[in-house]
């Protein structure tokens, strides 16, 4: 199945720089979110970094204006009915996700695939609520979106093989590369990432090292980019807390149990850098 048209339910940090991506990579691309304020919110950080790239010159004021007249936002879900595979990019809450598959199932032509950007919850579970399990799987994308060249195909025990070719060609498509794992909590990377995060906030909060050093550790003895606690404030809070209960509900393994001070900081308000306080301060 040839993919031309995308739809991407959720214009935030992920949903949006996901929609970024389609549309660059030349998909007409239906992004909706719940509310007006939102919407406008989400376009106008896209349009801001393909601004960026054309400073940049990455790419020409001509595409920037191609890739914005293919880029359409939208309130109402009805307007993915001619779409040839969505993305479902909201909050990682089952319910809410258990509430939306049912609806894009009805609202979809016969076909189409849903995939969902799930870090790490049950895809079955959400294919199991739809009468198209077989065109159901997982696509997971890294922040920032645009620019990590990693998604994580997940295949359910539904899923078909079609479906899976056709979701890695679309990945290829975007520029990105795909791996397939298995509809496991946490798939692969947040598997072996989440013990990292989680350990770098106990060494915090036992007081074993400073979130100075904690992350300049990191950075320059594993030469990662970004130190944990930088890491965690950019990702969220509240995201790697989803993530590490999910994966702790799945198999029970102190690793993914999430630290007290994680709870305590989602709890308040301080989900990193998109609410301005997190490990670090960004007011
Ligand atoms: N669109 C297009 N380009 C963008 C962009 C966007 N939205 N955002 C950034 N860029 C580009 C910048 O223009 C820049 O390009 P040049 O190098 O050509 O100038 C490049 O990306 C790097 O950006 P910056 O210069 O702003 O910053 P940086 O060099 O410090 O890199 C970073 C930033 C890419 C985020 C880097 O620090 C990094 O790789 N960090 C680790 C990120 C990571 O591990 N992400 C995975 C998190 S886990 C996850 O997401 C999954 C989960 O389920 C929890």
């Amino acid at each position: 199945m040839t993919i031309q048209k995308v739809g991407v339910v959720g214009c935030g940090l992920m949903g949006g720089g996901i929609a970024q991506t389609c549309a660059q990579s030349g998909y007409e691309t239906v992004v909706r979110e719940v509310n007006q304020e939102l919407l406008d919110k989400g376009l106008k950080r896209i349009y801001a970094a393909w601004d960026m790239m054309a400073s940049k010159g990455k790419i020409t004021q001509g595409q920037v204006n191609e890739n914005r007249t293919r880029l359409h936002g939208t309130l109402n879900i009805a307007d993915f009915a001619d779409c040839d595979l969505v993305i479902e990019v909201v909050i990682e809450n089952m319910e809410e996700k258990l509430r939306l598959f049912p609806v894009l199932d009805a609202t979809l032509k016969p076909g189409a695939i849903i995939v969902s950007n799930t870090s790490s919850l049950n895809v079955t579970q959400m294919g199991a609520v739809t009468k198209r399990a077989d065109k159901v799987c997982g696509l997971h994308f890294f922040n920032p979106a645009p620019v990590m060249k990693l998604v994580e195909v997940v295949r359910t025990i539904s899923t078909s093989e079609e479906t899976i070719n056709t979701v890695k060609q679309f990945a290829l498509s975007l520029g990105k590369t795909p791996v397939l794992a298995k509809d496991t909590a946490g798939f692969i990377v947040n598997f072996l990432l989440i013990p990292y995060l989680l350990s770098a906030i106990r060494l915090l909060e036992n007081g074993m090292a400073s979130r100075e050093d904690i992350d300049t550790a990191m950075q320059l003895g594993c030469g990662y980019p970004m130190g944990p606690l930088t890491l965690l404030d950019y990702v969220g809070l509240d995201t790697t807390l989803w993530a590490a209960e999910a994966i702790y509900e799945e198999y029970k393994d102190p690793l993914y149990a999430p630290p007290p001070l994680l709870r305590r900081m989602v709890l308040s308000g301080m989900f990193g850098k998109k609410s301005g306080k997190g490990f670090y301060n960004y007011q």
